[in-house]
């Protein structure tokens, strides 16, 4: 087994990095530096001089749903282009192609949590160029799993979770959003579930989030109370903000697919946080 990762110095890609190094599995963890996968020049010369790639797992993207809305080149050719390519190489090269969507391919109109099979309906340029790569690669290679994920947070990033504990750093009085609702998820979580999925070879869509549903404001809410800060928060709209990207009222994702074909359950956001904040002291970073 040999494993390409690439985006490898993001949060997925770190406890995908920390993973394989447990377990002793062989991969080449590459980022822009060593492969930028939108140039197909750097891509040929990686694939003639690296023989034997049995997986390529994608954990590059364009994530700033915001800029993504002047900078529509760039995010259709990271989250579109680029997974529908890597799929091609994969089917190429006979290798298991793993790559990432998002929980906002869907427009927030349903109350109850999202099935792999619900319509997709993308409010932003972001989603929209998500639902094309999704759809690029279930379409054209059959050994590929698509893993829909939602508000990730991990070590090898920023996220929303960091940004919170800074926020309080500088104020004693915060206002968070309480209407934008789905699953706050572990990047160590997400890795290893997606792991184990990997390994069962029953390729195709699915969604790996964490258990359990939250608002923003209930996430900064338990971070805040966590780190025992002493100031106060209040409740804020998305429309309080006007952001150039639409997001979806409600988008949690149900993950029942993964969890019965594995037989183990996800554990809870709010697990994946504490988990997130002893990382975090550990590393000298809180
Ligand atoms: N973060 C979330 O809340 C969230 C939610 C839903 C779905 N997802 C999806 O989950 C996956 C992993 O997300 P993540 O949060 O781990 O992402 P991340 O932390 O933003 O990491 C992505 C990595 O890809 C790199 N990259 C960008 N352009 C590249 C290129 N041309 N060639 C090679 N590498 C490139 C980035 O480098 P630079 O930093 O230098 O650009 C970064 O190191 C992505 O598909 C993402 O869309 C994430």
């Amino acid at each position: 087994m040999k494993i390409l990762l690439t985006g490898s110095n993001g949060q997925l890609g770190y406890d995908f990095k920390k993973i394989f190094d447990q377990k002793n599995i062989k991969y080449i963890a590459t980022d822009y530096k060593e492969l930028n996968i939108t140039n197909d020049e750097n891509l040929k010369k990686f694939f003639q001089e690296n023989e034997e790639i049995t997986h390529i797992i994608n954990c590059a993207a364009y994530n700033d749903v915001d800029k993504a809305e002047t900078d529509e080149e760039k995010v259709w050719l990271l989250n579109a282009k680029v997974p529908k390519k890597l799929s091609e190489i994969s089917k190429k090269i006979g290798a298991v192609f793993v790559t990432y969507s998002t929980d906002f391919v869907f427009d927030g109109k349903k109350k109850v949590p999202y099935n792999e099979d619900d319509e997709v309906n993308g409010l932003s340029k972001y989603a929209k160029a998500k639902i094309a790569g999704e759809k690029f690669v279930l379409e054209s290679y059959n050994k590929s799993f698509v893993i829909r994920t939602s508000w990730m947070f991990g070590m090898g990033n920023g996220n929303f979770v960091k940004q919170v504990i800074n926020w309080s750093k500088s104020g004693d009085s915060l206002n968070i959003v309480d209407d934008q609702v789905s699953a706050p998820t572990y990047s160590a979580d997400l890795a290893e579930f997606s792991w184990k999925l990997i390994q069962t070879e029953k390729f195709g869509l699915y969604h790996i989030t964490n258990d359990g549903i939250a608002s923003k404001y209930d996430q900064a809410k338990y971070v805040l109370e966590k780190i025992g800060w002493k100031g106060t928060l209040g409740k804020a709209k998305t429309a309080d903000f006007n952001l150039p990207a639409k997001r979806p009222a409600y988008s949690k994702l149900n993950s029942t697919k993964i969890e019965n074909l594995l037989g183990e359950k996800i554990p809870a956001w709010q697990s994946g946080v504490d988990r997130f904040l002893e990382e975090m002291k550990k590393n000298g970073e809180l």
